[in-house]
């Protein structure tokens, strides 16, 4: 049995054959990442592969840089070929949590952006319902206790993230509640409902935006394609 962190790196590497010559990529985060951004440097530098990568966090981005990785943003690209990301939790419908790393936003704004989305985690994200991982979503500053306190109603008990006794900042300058809601029946109501609260700018629920999934377990890659549930 290979452990997690083998998992993610035979998967984080494994999802590089899907890129092509003259690609643009969406960069996730996450340590699953870390391993396709290495793999990607590596294709950069011994087939002189041309690409070029939006990144999701300013972690993403160093990865990048000191591993050969070009950039861009979006003031240069609308549409990216193919985004790739990790995920806490993959439902049978291949439906996701993400949020761990507090880049849920950014991650969905690069994910929505590309024509496909490719998923890489190890085999213990694999879930039969979301929700076991609590489910981060960020919000505005400004009265955070009032979206907070309405997030409640919802059904869940949210509790405002912190890093070594600071509150946690996400890139984009707002805070995460991480909300147990323990077990999501009707993800997508939830993602509506969560979205209509003033002061709620995103949550880590990606409904329907997985083209493929890529599982490490066991020390091999099993894919499954959205079709598959059909
Ligand atoms: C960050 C994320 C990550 O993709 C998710 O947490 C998976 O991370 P890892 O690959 O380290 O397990 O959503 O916001």
């Amino acid at each position: 049995m290979m452990n997690i962190d083998a998992s993610k790196k035979r998967v984080g590497e494994a999802v590089v054959k899907y890129i092509k010559d003259g690609m643009k990529i969406g960069l996730g985060s996450g340590s699953t990442m870390f391993y396709t951004v290495q793999k990607l440097g590596e294709r950069v530098k011994e087939e002189g592969l041309n690409i070029v990568g939006i990144p999701t966090s300013r972690e993403t981005a160093e990865w990048a840089k000191k591993f050969g990785v070009p950039l861009t943003d979006f003031s240069n690209i609308q549409q990216l070929d193919i985004a790739i990301d990790g995920a806490d939790e993959v439902d049978p419908n291949l439906q996701l949590i993400k949020g761990r790393g507090g880049a849920l936003l950014r991650e969905k704004i690069v994910a929505d952006a590309a024509k496909e989305f490719y998923v890489i985690v190890d085999a213990s994200k694999t879930v039969d319902h979301l929700g076991a991982f609590p489910l981060p979503v960020e919000v505005v500053p400004f009265g955070w206790e009032v979206t907070a306190t309405k997030v409640a109603r919802l059904g869940c008990d949210p509790i405002l993230r912190r890093k070594d006794g600071e509150i946690f900042v996400t890139d984009n300058g707002n805070y995460i509640l991480d909300c147990n809601f323990n077990k999501i029946l009707e993800p997508k109501k939830l993602q509506i409902d969560l979205k209509s609260l003033v002061g709620v700018v995103e949550t880590g629920l990606f409904m329907n935006m997985t083209t493929k999934l890529l599982v490490g377990k066991d020390g091999e890659v099993i894919e499954k394609s959205k079709k598959d549930n059909r």
